[in-house]
């Protein structure tokens, strides 16, 4: 293709994207915008996957036979959740084994968020209230995000996302107003996640290595920053209702901007979490390599049934 034809190309791709169409697996697209989906998407997936390790943690030792269920019920819809997300990445043409072994080795990554234990169940409680209150906003804003699979994927996954963020929010609630040792496992739970939650929209727009070019071709439809300070506003009001202390001696309503003025984000520990170093980052690779190795033979048995399948298949067609 010569050089003119694919300016040409780029031309019509940003009209597109300008235009707020959705791009789909089998639109010219540049190469850097297929290779941005493919980080951005698959470390989304691989995010929901690895997730499903410090709440499945909690399946055996939920506190009654319903919040059991509704944990088992939220982990299944974590899997889920990655696997449609693998699916939108491989329409971009990188096979879900790749993925899985980038995963696997620590070359690509999943939210820093997972690689902090899950020490009490009131920690259930502050993941899907604020773990996944998080992801809810981040998530709304990506249904429209420029490739169509990825913004369609989203649709699917915030509707089941309320609910984890309901269901969460319901455990601290109960919890905040029972006796004071569950009072006082609901208020050690936010001391604990509260920050790692904020760390989930990523470093600061000024520090951030995508968001430029991510914005301008809608890949990213809100900034980090901006994100982030969605979730605050919205999070502050649910604790007050919760009578529980958000750890940061900053936090301030400021009436003139009408947003909540926080502290500072401890970008070392972001930093070191994202890098590998933080508390669980060796057990969840570990724990996943374990589950990878030990599920070979589910892998075999589905490929030979395949196999067999299209056997009867051919033969049936003779
Ligand atoms: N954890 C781990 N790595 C992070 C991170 C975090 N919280 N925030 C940023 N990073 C990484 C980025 O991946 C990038 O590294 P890379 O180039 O090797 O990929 C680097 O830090 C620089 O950060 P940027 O801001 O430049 O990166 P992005 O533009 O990708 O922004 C993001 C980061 C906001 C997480 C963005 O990728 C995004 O919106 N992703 C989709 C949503 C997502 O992945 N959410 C994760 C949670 S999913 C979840 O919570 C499941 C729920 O069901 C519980």
């Amino acid at each position: 293709m010569s050089e003119q034809e694919i300016k040409d190309l780029e031309k019509i791709f940003e009209e597109r994207i300008a235009n707020d169409e959705k791009i789909e697996p089998k639109d010219w697209m540049p190469e850097k915008y297929r290779q941005m989906n493919i980080r951005q998407i698959s470390q989304h997936a691989h995010s929901e996957i690895v997730g499903m390790l410090p709440e499945g943690n909690w399946i055996t030792r939920a506190p009654s036979l319903l919040r059991k269920v509704t944990l088992l019920a939220k982990v299944q819809d974590e899997a889920g959740h990655g696997l449609y997300l693998y699916s939108a990445a491989e329409t971009l043409g990188i096979s879900r084994d790749e993925m899985y072994k980038q995963m696997l080795t620590g070359k690509a990554k999943y939210s820093s968020i997972f690689n902090y234990p899950t020490l009490t169940w009131a920690d259930i409680g502050a993941i899907g209230w604020l773990v996944d209150g998080a992801a809810i906003v981040n998530q709304v804003s990506l249904t429209h995000t420029s490739y169509g699979p990825y913004a369609r994927g989203m649709v699917r996954i915030c509707k089941e996302e309320s609910f984890h963020q309901r269901q969460g929010y319901q455990i601290m609630y109960i919890l905040a107003n029972g006796t004071k040792e569950q009072r006082e496992m609901a208020q050690d739970a936010l001391n604990r996640f509260w920050w790692p939650a904020l760390m989930m929209f990523g470093p600061r727009d000024a520090d951030s290595t995508h968001t430029d070019q991510s914005m301008k071709w809608k890949i990213k439809i809100k900034t980090n920053d901006t994100l982030r300070q969605m979730f605050v506003d919205q999070v502050v009001p649910q604790a007050d209702i919760l009578g529980l202390t958000i750890p940061d001696p900053d936090l301030k309503y400021n009436e003139e901007t009408g947003h909540y003025d926080f502290g500072e984000i401890d970008w070392e520990e972001f930093w070191q979490v994202v890098k590998g170093h933080g508390i669980c980052n060796k057990d969840r690779l570990e724990a996943k390599n374990k589950a990878w190795n030990e599920g070979e033979w589910v892998r075999n048995a589905a490929v030979a049934y395949g196999e067999k399948q299209k056997e009867k298949q051919v033969k049936k067609a003779s």
